[in-house]
């Protein structure tokens, strides 16, 4: 490990408007080539991301228009709604382009209170890959990940019974990826030690950046790092900081915090969540957006401060 939690790498912006690429692509181990500004679709399900969509149509707008800006991948889950995303990503987007890459999730379920019980035995991991592969329409899943802790943050313990299930389902040829999600280092290596893992989803962000030495220990091994809430989620991101970062360079703390997210470590793969068409065009531009020395400097202080 060669960079420290109060140690930002570095990598040049790439120029979307040069390339067509937004923020440039990464390669997951032994796997497909993805844009790093990607498109989460949990905001496409109702409120509380339970039930249809306000304006369903406008969700089907939102995916296509994320494909047609250049994105080649996209996050799921199938208890989103539940099956509500998974139904509008196949309405909007199947027969899928073929480089494009559906990342979806398996290990939780929904309550009728709206929560996320887990729901990681191998008998219901194996229903869920079916449900996903069912709802999106394809033969093969291209990354399934184990979500495992709690709705934030993971809770340490074994996963080697869930995700050797879902090494057994990779072998019968129903995934091509395996992932780990809201899991500990402890968890990611215990994972490896199983079956390869391409990408580990977790909550990170300029202030909550508990994964730091995570991001950079997986960076040596080219394995992909996905923050989930990279704007904050359910509570956006809100910092003086960022704002007057924001203000200097004319864009909006959302592009910049998005912006330092690329620069943070070549690993990081962007899947921001927007129902907003104008949200999702501001999303994929603030991959241009290029942080002086300065800026990543006052940005990586608002971490340092939040812990
Ligand atoms: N593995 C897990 O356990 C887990 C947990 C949570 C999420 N995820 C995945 O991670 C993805 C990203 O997380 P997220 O969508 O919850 O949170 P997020 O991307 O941090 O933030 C989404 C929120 O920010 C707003 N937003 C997006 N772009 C904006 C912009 N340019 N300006 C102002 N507001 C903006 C959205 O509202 P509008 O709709 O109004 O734009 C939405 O309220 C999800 O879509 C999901 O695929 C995974």
């Amino acid at each position: 490990m060669t960079n420290t939690a109060s140690t930002t790498v570095t990598s040049p912006p790439t120029d979307t408007a040069a390339t067509g690429i937004p923020g440039g692509t990464f390669t997951l181990p032994g796997g497909p080539t993805v844009t790093r500004m990607g498109y989460g679709a949990m905001q496409l399900a109702g409120p509380g991301v339970f039930g249809p969509p306000a304006d369903r149509d406008a969700a089907v707008a939102v995916l296509r228009e994320a494909v047609a800006l250049g994105i080649t991948h996209l996050d799921t889950a199938d208890i989103y709604g539940p099956h509500v995303t998974n139904e509008i990503i196949r309405e909007a987007l199947h027969p899928y382009a073929a480089e494009l890459t559906i990342a979806t999730k398996v290990g939780a379920r929904r309550d009728e209170q709206g929560g996320w019980p887990p729901a990681r035995a191998p008998q219901q991991l194996r229903e869920d890959v079916h449900q996903n592969l069912d709802r999106l329409g394809v033969d093969v899943l291209d990354v399934v990940n184990l979500r495992v802790g709690g709705l934030l943050d993971p809770e340490p313990g074994s996963i080697a019974e869930p995700f050797a299930a879902l090494a057994e389902l990779q072998r019968e040829g129903l995934i091509r990826h395996l992932g780990v999600s809201n899991v500990t280092a402890a968890q990611v290596a215990e994972a490896r030690s199983i079956a390869p893992v391409v990408c580990v989803q977790n909550h990170y962000n300029l202030a909550h950046r508990d994964d730091d030495e995570l991001v950079d220990a997986l960076a040596e091994e080219g394995i992909a790092f996905v923050p989930f809430f990279p704007l904050g989620g359910f509570s956006p991101l809100q910092s003086a900081a960022l704002d007057t970062v924001a203000a200097r360079l004319g864009a909006t703390p959302m592009a910049v915090a998005l912006a330092w997210l690329l620069q943070r470590s070549p690993n990081i793969l962007l899947i921001p969540g927007t129902s907003s068409l104008a949200h999702l065009r501001e999303n994929v531009a603030a991959a241009d957006l290029g942080l002086s020395a300065d800026d990543l400097a006052e940005l990586d202080a608002i971490g340092r401060v939040s812990g």
